[in-house]
């Protein structure tokens, strides 16, 4: 469904997208996951006609993007980082001004609203202005109208980024629901645990270049591989009293010490033993799960090797 080959573009001479290659296969959910700055919603802005690559092609459907935007365009709905909402407009008319964008006939314009307005939870607000929305209900109002035209392609650009536990889940089982129906979708996000759960593959990108793509299970492995362990202990210890089994590598952070492991559930004992036998106090002790950067190193360190 979405085929992108060499994809660039430069703003001067930054290189916010570097040469980025993927395919996209019919129904599946596919994520590109990355830090703040990694080139995500460039990249959606590029499959999406928003903005012209500098170079490279992306194939829409089978349609290619600069050569045949409206017969690409069709098929796509588009939810963007930044609202397009009319805060004026009422959630409904929001959503039929849409379907009047994408030339829906009338009859069509207000069965397909009132039906997204339900699945959306936002029947009841129907009549309020966007602006006074809360964030959470503008956000699937925002989704709503990325739907309004029956989209084959669904481009998600962070949909459920600031929302709180009820929105996110409910957004997220809506995905899910729209990708069961049929619809492959793309979406950007920087939650590791957001990619794992919603996401049938991941492409894991960063500073404009895409590193790997994995599927969620790789992910969780790699999870897993940069679990670390921080440790203050009262007196003063050497770093290699610490290496024990089961820890890979360790850190000196100030005064503490980040143990990377698989096994947290073991070392853990063993540090409560050590301090029990050398009569030295844990004054401070964190399980830490990793983080984006902890993700791309685990990374990198593997084709290191
Ligand atoms: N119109 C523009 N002109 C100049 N630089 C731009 C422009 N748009 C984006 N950039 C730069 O390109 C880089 C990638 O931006 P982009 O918005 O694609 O990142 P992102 O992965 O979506 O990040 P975020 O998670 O913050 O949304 C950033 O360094 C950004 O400042
Ligand atoms: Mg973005």
């Amino acid at each position: 469904m979405i085929k992108v080959s060499g994809l660039v573009k430069k703003f001067n001479s930054f290189k916010a997208v570097d040469g980025i290659t993927f395919k996209v296969q019919k129904g599946e959910i596919f994520g590109l996951l990355g830090p703040n700055g990694a080139g995500k919603t460039t990249t959606i802005r590029i499959l999406t006609g928003i903005i012209k690559p500098t170079s490279g092609t992306a194939i829409i459907g089978g349609y290619n993007i600069q050569e045949n935007p409206i017969k690409a365009k069709q098929l796509m709905g588009i939810v963007p980082e930044m609202t397009n909402v009319y805060t004026d407009f009422t959630a409904f008319k929001n959503l039929t001004f849409m379907g009047r964008l994408y030339g829906l006939n009338k009859n069509k314009i207000t069965k397909k609203a009132e039906q997204l307005l339900k699945i959306f939870g936002l029947y009841e607000k129907r009549e309020q202005k966007a602006k006074i929305l809360s964030k959470g209900l503008k956000q699937r109002l925002i989704i709503g109208m990325g739907l309004m035209n029956d989209p084959k392609i669904l481009f998600l650009d962070e949909p459920a980024s600031g929302l709180d536990v009820e929105s996110t889940r409910l957004i997220r089982r809506l995905i899910r629901k729209f990708n069961d129906d049929g619809i492959t979708i793309l979406l950007t996000t920087h939650n590791i645990e957001e990619a794992g759960q919603l996401c049938d593959r991941i492409a894991i990108m960063n500073y404009g270049k895409i590193i790997a793509i994995e599927r969620p299970e790789k992910l969780k492995q790699l999870i897993k591989s940069a679990i670390s362990i921080e440790v203050a202990f009262d007196k003063k210890i050497k770093k290699d009293e610490l290496m024990f089994n089961d820890v890979s590598r360790i850190e000196k952070i100030g005064d503490k010490f980040r143990l990377h492991t698989e096994y947290p559930e073991r070392v853990i004992p063993g540090l409560v033993e050590y301090s029990r036998s050398t009569d030295n106090k844990i004054i401070s002790l964190n399980t830490l799960a990793p983080n984006l950067e902890d993700i791309f190193l685990e990374l990198t360190r593997g084709r290191e090797k």
